[in-house]
C-alpha cells in the first residue's frame, strides 16, 4: 500500500486550458463572477494519510466502493460560499433536524470520467451537468454558484484520486456531485445553510448482464412525476418515492418500471433512463422518436447526445413528441417497430426486449448485437467517451 504524506492544507489550482474553456457551451456564465459563488482558486487540498486498497479489476459494481477523497464546499445566507476543500473521504456530521433529511431538500448528479486513449482521463460534456445541478438548485432554494468554478473543483479531485479510474473499456469513475441543505431547524422553509459536495465512486455495469435486452412492467397506477412537479429534476424525492414500484416490477418478473403518465397512457421515462422507440410511424416514415422535455422528462445528457448525433446523421427523422402506449400496441401488432433502447450514463443504451402492460406481455422486436442503431449510437458515444474519436464533447482532466 501506498502511503502519501499529509501534507496540510495547501492551496494548489490549475486553471482551465485554452482548449477546454473552447469546450464549454456558449451559454456557461464563464466569467460571470456576478453569481457569488466559491471560488477554484482558493480550493485548500488536505491529502490523506492513507490510501485505500483498490479493489480487484472486474469487481467493481454500482458505487459501493469510494476513492480516499472527497470535495465539500459549505455555504451560509450569512457568510455566503466558503473556500472549497478537498479532504480524505469520510462521514459527514449532521443536524438530526437537518432539512434536507426531513424535507428532501437536495440534489445530486451523476457523470463519469473514462481512462482512455493514451492514458488520459475524460469526462463527456460535463458542463451539461453543472448546468442541469445549477437548475435543480434553483427549484430546491438552495444556493446557486458558478458552474464552471464547480467543474475546476470537480477535474482537481479527480486528478487527486486519478489512480482509482479503472484501466478498462467496461469501468469507469463515478462522480456524484450533491447539494443538500443543512438548515438546523424544523421550519419547512428556504434553507439558510447547505452542503455541496462530491464523491467519487468506481463502477462497472449497470445491469448484471449489459447486453442482454430489460424487461419493463408498465402499471399507470405509479407515476414518477407530474405537470409542475420536479421529475426534470434529479431531487432524491423522484428516486425513493420510485422504490415501492421497482419492486413491484421485481415481483411481476420485470427489471425496471415503464413510467406512463396521464389518461392516454403516455410513455415518458424506463426505470431511470430515457426512453427511445425507433420504428415507421403512422405516416409510414422511419423515425426515431423519445418524449419532449415537458417538466416529467429528466433532460438526459445521453438522451441529448443521442439526438444531436442521430439529427447530425440525418437519416431518418428523429423527434421530440409524445408516445402512448396505445401508439405502441398498435405499431406492434403492425409490426413496425425497430426498437426500443432506455439511455442513461450509467448504461450508455440499454436495449428492452419485453413490456408488461395490461396482462399482457409485449415482445418488443430486438435486434441485438446486429442492431445497427443501438449498436452505433452506443459505438460513436463510447468511442468518444473513451477518446478513440476526437470530439469536442470531450473534457480533459
Ligand atoms: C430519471 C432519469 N432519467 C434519465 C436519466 C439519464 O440521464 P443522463 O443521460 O444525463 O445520465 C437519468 C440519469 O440519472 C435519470 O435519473
Amino acid at each position: 500500500m501506498t502511503v502519501h504524506s499529509s501534507v496540510g492544507a495547501v492551496t494548489q489550482v490549475v486553471l482551465l486550458s485554452d482548449a477546454q474553456r473552447e469546450n464549454l457551451p456558449s451559454t456557461t456564465p464563464m466569467a460571470n463572477h456576478r453569481i457569488p459563488s466559491f471560488m477554484a482558486a482558493d480550493l485548500v487540498i488536505q491529502l490523506s494519510c492513507t490510501l485505500k486498497t483498490k479493489p480487484d479489476r472486474g469487481s467493481f459494481g454500482f458505487g459501493t466502493v469510494f476513492t480516499d477523497h472527497m470535495l465539500t464546499i459549505e455555504w451560509s445566507e450569512t457568510e455566503g460560499w466558503q473556500a472549497p476543500l478537498i479532504k480524505p473521504f469520510g462521514d459527514l456530521s449532521l443536524h438530526p433536524a437537518c432539512s434536507s433529511l426531513h424535507y428532501g431538500i437536495q440534489l445530486f448528479e451523476g457523470l463519469k470520467a473514462y481512462r482512455g486513449d493514451g492514458d488520459r482521463l475524460r469526462l463527456f460534456r460535463p458542463m451539461l451537468n453543472m448546468n442541469r445541478m445549477a437548475a435543480a438548485a434553483k427549484r430546491a432554494c438552495l444556493p446557486a454558484f458558478d458552474q464552471s468554478e464547480l467543474l475546476e473543483c470537480i477535474r482537481r479531485l479527480i486528478e487527486i484520486d486519478q489512480d482509482w479510474v479503472p484501466r478498462s473499456d467496461s469501468a469507469s469513475l463515478y462522480i456524484r456531485p450533491t447539494l443538500i441543505s443543512t438548515e438546523p431547524t424544523l421550519g419547512v422553509k428556504k434553507p439558510s445553510r447547505a452542503l455541496l459536495y462530491v464523491i467519487l465512486s468506481q463502477v462497472g455495469s449497470y445491469f448484471d448482464n449489459e447486453a442482454e435486452a430489460i424487461s419493463l412492467w408498465a402499471d399507470p397506477k405509479y407515476t414518477r412525476a407530474w405537470k409542475g412537479g420536479t421529475g426534470d429534476c434529479k431531487m432524491g424525492g423522484n428516486y425513493g418515492s420510485a422504490l415501492f414500484a421497482q419492486y413491484e416490477a421485481v415481483d411481476y418478473g420485470c427489471q425496471q418500471v415503464l413510467w406512463l403518465y396521464g389518461e392516454d397512457h403516455q410513455i415518458t421515462e424506463a426505470g431511470t433512463m430515457n426512453i427511445f422507440l425507433h420504428w415507421i410511424n403512422e405516416d409510414g416514415e422511419e423515425e426515431l422518436a423519445t418524449p419532449p422535455l415537458d417538466g416529467l422528462i429528466l433532460p438526459g445528457i445521453t438522451r441529448q447526445s443521442i439526438l444531436e448525433l442521430t439529427r447530425k446523421w440525418d437519416e431518418f427523422k428523429v423527434t421530440e413528441r409524445f408516445l402512448t402506449m396505445g401508439q405502441l400496441c398498435s405499431a406492434l401488432k403492425q409490426q413496425q417497430v425497430k426498437e426500443i433502447f432506455g439511455s442513461g450514463t450509467a448504461c450508455v443504451i440499454c436495449p428492452i426486449g419485453h413490456v408488461t402492460y395490461q396482462g399482457k406481455s409485449l415482445k418488443i422486436p430486438c435486434q441485438g448485437e446486429n442492431s445497427t442503431l443501438t449498436s452505433r449510437i452506443a459505438k460513436e458515444l463510447t468511442d468518444i467517451q473513451y477518446g478513440r474519436t476526437v470530439s469536442d464533447w470531450t473534457f480533459l482532466v
